[in-house]
């Protein structure tokens, strides 16, 4: 038996992968293009694990893909693969159409090929997971109740755009085809590579460096933090036993304003890895001008995989958040090699005149 993940060298297809392995024996095949954001270090501890088949390849490529399949057939698609960064969404929305919408159609039509063509028990285990986010619903006011899987799809941005789109076309597949989909939309993930475009590892970044710690706007806008190995195990509980045809959302219970979130990692910062002056990491912090578009708040209600599925998280923010900035002070090799060139690149023309 084996899986096919996609994505599986970024954030959270990485932290997927290594679970996985730490918990079961069944082979994965990790199809992931390794644009800028896939880093092949994240699997370093399973290089010589025959468990593992990396396979540097694009979901759009559907020769590739039918040939991953004849060769290895899996009981399951994971597809975590995408462009998954907003503010590169604003400046180059392309290659988010050609990877989240035309990527996904590309693999759901190889997938339906494939199971097609699977015999009775086979064809009826098979399942395509697809992992999509909780910003195709949009922004909430205030005191709007929190998502749930059946809110109206409003996304904002040309990233949260094809992120719906690719949901559309799963749903269509199962509807038309019948082809036995699962869909999750969870809210924002953070923890272990978590690649430093992002806020909190951007923070956590930049703080030891010494630089600006850049706040958009004035810092309110909500998100709803989920620890990462939460939405794997959230995943793998879908995988298990999630209905055929479902969305499930998945979230942590845990809105926080942005500044909240840098304020927190300020102070973990002065606590485990204090400035030199003794001045808190908090000096820092620096509000520039807001993301355009930008969403003011997001909240997940989680409770439909609760009772259904019996899954929640098993961390808190507190532990959490404390895990991740002990991983990253304890990971300065990583964090060193992820900032090659283009990634600065990227901070140029992100950063550069934008401070308010
Ligand atoms: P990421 O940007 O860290 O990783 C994406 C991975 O996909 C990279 O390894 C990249 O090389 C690979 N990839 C990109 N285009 C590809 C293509 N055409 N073919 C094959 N591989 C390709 O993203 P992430 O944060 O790990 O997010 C993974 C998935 O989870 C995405 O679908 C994202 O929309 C979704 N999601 C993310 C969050 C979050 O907070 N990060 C929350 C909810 C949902
Ligand atoms: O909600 C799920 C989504 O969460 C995922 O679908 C996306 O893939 C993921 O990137 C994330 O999107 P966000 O835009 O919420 O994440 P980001 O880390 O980019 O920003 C979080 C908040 O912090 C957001 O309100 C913008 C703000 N921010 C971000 C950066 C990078 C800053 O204030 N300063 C910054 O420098």
């Amino acid at each position: 038996m084996s899986i096919l993940v996609t994505g599986g060298a970024g954030f959270i297809g990485s932290n997927f992968v290594l679970d996985w392995l730490a918990q079961s024996d069944e082979l994965v095949i990790n199809l992931d293009k390794l644009t800028y954001a896939g880093n092949i270090e994240n699997l370093q501890s399973l290089n010589s694990d025959h468990r593992h088949v990396f396979v540097q390849g694009d979901i759009g490529d559907s020769a590739l893909v039918a040939n991953l399949l004849a060769q290895h057939p899996p009981r399951a698609i994971i597809n975590f693969a995408a462009e998954s960064h907003v503010d590169r969404s604003i400046h180059g929305p392309e290659d988010f159409v050609q990877t989240n919408v035309v990527g996904t159609f590309r693999l759901l039509d190889a997938a339906r090929a494939y199971w097609s063509g699977l015999q009775s028990d086979a064809k009826q285990n098979f399942r395509f997971l697809h992992v999509s986010t909780d910003e195709v619903y949009g922004s909430l006011g205030k005191e709007d109740p929190a998502f749930t899987e059946t809110h109206r799809y409003e996304p904002n941005s040309p990233y949260s755009a094809s992120k719906a789109a690719s949901d559309h076309l799963v749903r269509a597949y199962h509807h038309t085809y019948g082809l036995p989909v699962l869909t999750t939309n969870c809210s924002n993930n953070y923890g272990p590579y978590h690649f430093p475009e992002k806020l909190i590892p951007l923070m956590i970044v930049n703080a030891l460096a010494g630089k600006p710690l850049p706040v958009y706007g004035d810092g309110q806008q909500i998100r709803d933090w989920l620890y990462v190995k939460d939405h794997c195990s959230a995943i793998r509980r879908v995988l298990d036993a999630g209905h055929v045809g479902e969305v499930y959302n998945i979230g942590g219970w845990n809105e926080k304003p942005n500044l909240d979130i840098v304020h927190t990692v300020c102070a973990l910062l002065d606590e485990l890895s204090p400035r030199v002056d003794g001045k808190s990491y908090r000096e820092q912090i620096t509000f520039v001008a807001d993301r355009p578009g930008h969403d003011r708040r997001y909240a997940i209600d989680a409770s439909k995989i609760q009772r259904e599925l019996g899954w929640k998280p098993a961390e808190t923010f507190e532990t959490g958040i404390r895990k991740t900035v002990l991983w990253y002070l304890e990971n300065q090799n990583w964090v060193t090699n992820v900032q090659s060139g283009t990634y600065r690149e990227w901070l140029e023309k992100n950063y550069t005149g934008r401070a308010a």
